[in-house]
Formats: C-alpha cells, sequence, structure tokens
C-alpha cells in the first residue's frame, strides 16, 4: 500500500509514546506508524497489544543513539515526520544516574536530527516534533505560570538534559533551517504509566497496603493532565502546528501533592471497597527529593488560541480511570514491577523513611 505518511515514532512502547502510536494508527490508517523504541525497563509492547497487528503499524526495537540503524531506517522507510519521544523520564532516577539521561536525551535526539537532515536536506515539508517538558523552566513560587516565553532554568538532571534536548533542537532550527518544533508539557497521568511516577506508584503501594511516601511537607504543586489529553494535543500539534514554535501544554489542573494523595486515598477506598480511611492511614512524610522543584503551572493560552485545544477531561474523572484501570490491570502490574523492581525500589527509597 502506498501510504500517505510515514511518521516515525521514537519511544512508543513508553507510557505516552503508547497512547499516541494507539491514536495515530487508528486515526490515520493512511499512514504508516513506525515505532522505534529500546525497550528500557519503561518500555512495554504489552501496552500496544490492541494495534500490533494493525496493518499500517510497525516495530523496531532499536536505540536512537545507534547511527548506523536509525540512518537505514531513514534511508529505507523515508520518513516524512517524527514524533519524538525516546527519553529517560524519571527525575529520581536521574539524581541516582544523570549519564543514562545525557546519553538518550541529549545524544540520542542529536543523533536523529542528523540522520533526518541526511535525508530531508531541510525541506520545510517534513517535520520533527520534539516532546518536552515544562520542568525546562524551572520552579515558581506560589503564583505566576510557565509560557513559551519562561527563560530555562532546569534544576534537576533530568531536567538539564530536556533542556539542552531542546536547546540543540533550537540551534538546529536555527542554524540549519531544521523543520522543527517543540512541546512543553505539564505532569501526565493515566494508564500504562510506569509506577516509579506519583500516581501509579501509590495506588500499587495501597494494593499492597505499603506506605505511600511522600517526599518533604507535601506542599509541592504540579499541573496534571491525562495521557489521552496529552495524545490529542500532540497529534493537533503536529498537524496544524508552525515549523520553529513552540507551545506550552498543560491540565489547568494544580494539585498541591499531599492533596491530591489524600483524594487518590479516597478513591482507592471507594473502588477496594475498604472502609472510608483506610489508604490514608499508609501516608508517611519522608525525606525530600534532592533540589525538589516547588510548583510547576503552565500557561497553555498559546495552543489554545493557535490551534484550538484544551484538555477535555476533569482530573477527578480521569483519576477515576486511571485507578480502575491499575485495579483491572493486576497482571500489567505485577510484570512491571517484577524482576529489578523490588531493588529498585529498596534503592530509591532505602534512606527516605529514616528522617
Ligand atoms: P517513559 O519513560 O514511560 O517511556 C520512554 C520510552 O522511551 C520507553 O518506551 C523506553 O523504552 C524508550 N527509550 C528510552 N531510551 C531509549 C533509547 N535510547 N532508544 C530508544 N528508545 C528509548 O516516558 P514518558 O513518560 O512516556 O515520556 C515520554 C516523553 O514525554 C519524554 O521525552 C518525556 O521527557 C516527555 N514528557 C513526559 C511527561 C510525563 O509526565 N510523563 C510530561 C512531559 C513530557
Ligand atoms: O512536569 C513534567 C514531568 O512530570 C515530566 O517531564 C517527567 O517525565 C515526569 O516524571 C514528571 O516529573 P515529576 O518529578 O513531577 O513526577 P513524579 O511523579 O516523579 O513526582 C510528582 C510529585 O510527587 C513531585 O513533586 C515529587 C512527588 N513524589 C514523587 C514520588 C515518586 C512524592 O512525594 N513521592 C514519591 O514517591
Amino acid at each position: 500500500m502506498k501510504y500517505k505518511r510515514k511518521i516515525l515514532i521514537t519511544g512508543g512502547a513508553g507510557f505516552i509514546g503508547s497512547h499516541v502510536v494507539r491514536l495515530f494508527v487508528n486515526k490515520y490508517p493512511e499512514y504508516l506508524i513506525f515505532n522505534l523504541d529500546n525497550l528500557t525497563y519503561a518500555g512495554n509492547l504489552e501496552n500496544l497489544q490492541d494495534v500490533e497487528s494493525a496493518d499500517n503499524y510497525r516495530f523496531e526495537k532499536g536505540d536512537i543513539n545507534d547511527l548506523s540503524l536509525v540512518s537505514e531506517l531513514f534511508h529505507q522507510m523515508q520518513f516524512d515526520g517524527v514524533i519524538h519521544l525516546a527519553a529517560e523520564s524519571h527525575v529520581d532516577r536521574s539524581i541516582h544516574n544523570p549519564m543514562a539521561f545525557i546519553h538518550t536525551n541529549i545524544l540520542g535526539t542529536v543523533n536523529l536530527m542528523n540522520a533526518a537532515r541526511e535525508i530531508w536536506n531541510d525541506d520545510l515539508s517534513k517535520r520533527f516534533y520534539h516532546v518536552s517538558t515544562d520542568e525546562v523552566y524551572g520552579s515558581l513560587d506560589e503564583t505566576g505560570f510557565f509560557t513559551e516565553e519562561t527563560p530555562y532554568d532546569p534544576q534537576s538532571p533530568y531536567s538539564a538534559s530536556k533542556a539542552s534536548s531542546d536547546h540543540f533542537v533550537r540551534a538546529y532550527i536555527n542554524t540549519y533551517g531544521f523543520p522543527a518544533l517543540i512541546t512543553n508539557c505539564s505532569n501526565n497521568y493515566g494508564p500504562n504509566q510506569f509506577p516509579e511516577k506519583l500516581i501509579p506508584l501509590f495506588i500499587h503501594n495501597i494494593k499492597h497496603n505499603k506506605p505511600l511516601p511522600v517526599y518533604g511537607d507535601g506542599n509541592y504543586t504540579r499541573d496534571w493532565l491525562y495521557v489521552e489529553d496529552h495524545a490529542l494535543a500532540i497529534d493537533t500539534v503536529f498537524h496544524h502546528g508552525k515549523t520553529g514554535e513552540t507551545y506550552n501544554i498543560g491540565g489547568n489542573n494544580e494539585w498541591k501533592n499531599i492533596d491530591l494523595v489524600r483524594l487518590l486515598c479516597q478513591i482507592m477506598d471507594k473502588e477496594t471497597g475498604m472502609p472510608e480511611n483506610t489508604a490514608n492511614k499508609l501516608i508517611t512524610f519522608v525525606k525530600d527529593r534532592p533540589g525538589h522543584d516547588k510548583r510547576y503551572a503552565i500557561d497553555a493560552s498559546k495552543i489554545k488560541n493557535e490551534l484550538g485545544w484544551q484538555p477535555s477531561l476533569h482530573f477527578e474523572q480521569g483519576l477515576l480511570l486511571t485507578v480502575r484501570w491499575y485495579l483491572n490491570n493486576h497482571e500489567w502490574l505485577q510484570r512491571v514491577t517484577s524482576g529489578e523492581y523490588q531493588q529498585y525500589y529498596d534503592k530509591q527509597y532505602r534512606g527516605r523513611f529514616e528522617s
């Protein structure tokens, strides 16, 4: 079949990537969707079982740092678009092992752009979409929002690596006229998220009657967005965004961690048939994350006004869907938390409970 477009999605077996792959495979049968992912601990082909046999879907296990593989794929497949999501994504892991973040997030991104440039010759009809984070802007006090003009001020090794990759993308746009654009999104939640991040970790711990390690005093604020809303924003920007531009994506949905955790506990009690205030008792304030950013909040008016995207799901609804998904997908949770997970958890949280 002759496809209208051939799109490379990197990191498509991860949390957000799997939702983007599913959306594109189902919504655009006229596109070929090619997923390149090296299946780290966070990549899981189970996330894509429902689309894996679709005619317009291909998967290749491979590293974005492998220049010969990536160049060969570009030559062979003649991609005309890239949606780049592959990354090391967890802040706490970046504190323990920054090199992996430098390797994948910075070098991997530059490698991909080099491979694209070899065959695109900076043709403006092509599109390289770099998916990034609001963490590049640093931390806010009690008031104010991140806009696309907020100066970069990354505070963790993770956000420094993402900021660096964003700078490289802009440098390629500026220097070579490379046809790229960037989005910076707030915290995502929903099905398929690896249970190292706040919401799925706490669901997992409540299920197993384990303590819920709230960092510091819990008065840290994040802006939460349901992952399918993010995938729809990516679809909108990929098709209608302007080359060279940056768009912030957010949920307009700020929560202090401790309030979010209390709401999650209430929902878990209800959904598991436990008496009220059961899960709450597991809340344990632990030693803080070093360099913990106080507050993130996104001003998403540019994407709303220029491209017409806005979040569709209320947080309570999204959280309920998320809880139900994790409770109904016991085997998924079991499998991803078997193997090395326990060692990771012990290493990450050893010492935190002692303060
Ligand atoms: P994730 O950790 O769930 O998935 C990352 C995926 O990338 C995995 O499938 C992994 O196997 C793959 N990968 C990692 N290194 C690779 C390499 N060297 N080569 C090929 N594949 C590799 O991450 P996520 O939460 O889905 O985040 C996806 C992207 O969105 C990242 O770029 C992240 O910075 C960004 N982002 C995430 C959030 C969030 O809240 N999760 C918010 C804003 C932006
Ligand atoms: O803002 C976008 C970013 O959101 C993405 O770029 C990252 O990839 C993604 O991981 C996420 O980063 P955070 O550090 O904000 O997410 P995390 O789920 O790790 O933590 C959310 C908040 O909860 C944060 O303030 C730290 C706190 N926390 C987290 C964990 C894992 C706890 O209090 N206890 C925990 O055990």
